[in-house]
């Protein structure tokens, strides 16, 4: 998710070597939204504990006239008149990624899957995968705004990447459409197991049918399961998490979370996982490098994220926080590796043996 606050100029980012792609995987979200089988209970149980999207009772025409009426009633601001913020509500509500967020205030598996995997393909093409062509908002969004993101999922790729081997269980907490371990190159790896945990059907489902068109389905396992309640001891030599602390302000349950994280790993075992730095807005001793930011990038995020979709990803620590909350509850071997503009850096952590 750092297709936040900040944005960073293409031209000084590296993006090193993308993860293992052996073929070109695309999900349609649509065709399985329209197989759910998901019971009445489970969907209760999403809606109670999912933080990170949800809010889908109100259609899209309910929501732009709702988010309309908010920006009326604030009025002018000295970084934004009211006229400027209904011409980019319009021009969200023009594409798909747009409605969602406006209607979600966040993202589910499968839009985060779009954001990052967009580096691969969009980018390049300059059309979504329905052919569609970007609109200039949605480039901005895609091309700038998510290059934190984007960047921290390469080097999530890398190292996860460097503990495949033999033997190996590698979990994903929260899976979303769990792309982050089925891209993985298990070339000469005969004995693996990977198990995708999220709380949402539809993700899962996702992430069935993606693991099917990757040639692994003998190799993974699904559980619906809350991150903050789960039934795992000892099992995972390698756990990642990206996406699930950025939604969760109380540093007590993120902490807690870790704390699972920690339970569920084997003694040995590895957790890769991300958090979002503040800017130096919200944090005089933030760890963003300005060099790496365009002011004025920066700006017309603020108004998209803040001002109009009044996002919940916002749940800001610094690296000496997530340090301490790892330390806390028994990590040791603690190392960040940076994004270029140290907005969304991944962390790795190990449970003693
Ligand atoms: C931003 S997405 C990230 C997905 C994936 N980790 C990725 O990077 O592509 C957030 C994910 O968290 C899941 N989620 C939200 N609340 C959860 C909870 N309480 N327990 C488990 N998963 C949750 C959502 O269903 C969604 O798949």
């Amino acid at each position: 998710m750092g297709y936040i606050l900040s944005v960073i100029s293409v031209e000084n980012i590296n993006f090193g070597e993308a993860i293992a792609s052996p073929k070109k995987v695309i999900v349609k979200q649509h065709n399985l939204m329209k197989d759910k089988s998901i019971t009445k209970q489970s969907q209760e149980f999403n809606e109670q504990h999912i933080l990170s999207h949800g809010n889908e009772n109100e259609s899209i025409e309910e929501t732009i006239e709702r988010v309309k009426q908010r920006i009326i009633k604030t009025g002018d601001k000295p970084h934004v008149t009211v006229a400027r913020q209904l011409e980019f509500l319009n021009e969200l509500a023009g594409f798909p990624l747009g409605q969602f967020l406006l209607q979600n205030g966040g993202l589910n598996g499968y839009w985060t899957d779009y954001v990052v995997e967009h580096q691969f393909q969009g980018r390049i093409t300059g059309i979504d995968a329905e052919g569609r062509s970007l609109t200039e908002l949605e480039k901005f969004l895609l091309d700038k705004n998510s290059f934190p993101t984007q960047q921290r999922y390469v080097n999530f790729g890398k190292a996860i990447q460097n503990c495949v081997q033999e033997d190996i269980v590698f979990a994903s907490l929260p899976c979303g459409v769990m792309r982050d371990l089925l891209k993985l190159d298990f070339t000469g790896v005969e004995n693996f197991r990977l198990v995708g945990i999220d709380i949402d059907y539809e993700s899962l489902e996702l992430a069935k049918k993606l693991a099917e068109e990757y040639d692994l389905s003998e190799k993974v396992e699904f559980h619906q399961e809350d991150a903050w309640n789960l039934p795992f001891e000892d099992e995972f030599t390698l756990l990642t998490s990206n996406g699930l602390n950025v939604y969760e302000p109380d540093d007590e349950k993120v902490t807690e979370l870790y704390r699972q994280f920690f339970k569920a790993l084997m003694p040995g075992g590895i957790l890769v996982t991300s958090f979002l730095t503040p800017s130096p807005n919200i944090d005089p001793n933030s760890e963003w490098d300005m060099s790496q930011i365009n002011s004025e990038d920066l700006l017309l995020s603020k108004i998209i994220f803040f001002d109009i979709l009044n996002v919940k990803f916002t749940a800001f620590r610094s690296s000496s926080t997530t340090k301490l909350q790892l330390q806390t509850v028994g990590f040791d071997e603690i190392e960040f590796i940076w994004d270029n503009a140290r907005i969304y850096p991944t962390v790795t952590a190990r449970k003693p043996k």
